[in-house]
């Protein structure tokens, strides 16, 4: 069963998913879509809540910037990585690998 439809993601606009137990940051840049671990590996801050530039995602609380293909963290104060999820696209069904 999807986790989520594609077309009910805007491009840009990150969502939080719970699955698993674990909190999931889910973006859609295009028709591309990605899941990187919603908390940011300097503190405790969601980061589906923070700004997207192309494959960017910016923490809202200190800036730290990750790459949403990597999970590497590009900017400081992060200099840890957060970890990235296998995502599948069929049709409009979108399931995060977790
Ligand atoms: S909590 Fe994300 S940059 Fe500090």
């Amino acid at each position: 069963m999807a986790d989520l439809q594609l077309s009910n993601l805007v491009s840009g606009k990150p969502v939080l998913l719970e699955k698993n137990g674990v909190s999931v940051c889910v973006t859609r840049v295009g028709d591309e879509v990605f899941a990187i671990n919603d908390v940011c590996s300097h503190s405790d801050a969601s980061l589906s809540e923070g700004d997207v530039t192309d494959f960017k995602i910016e923490c809202w609380l200190h800036g730290a910037e990750f790459d949403l293909r990597t999970g590497e963290a590009i900017t400081l104060p992060a200099n840890m990585p957060v970890a990235v999820y296998a995502v599948k696209v069929d049709g409009d069904s979108v399931t995060i690998e977790i």
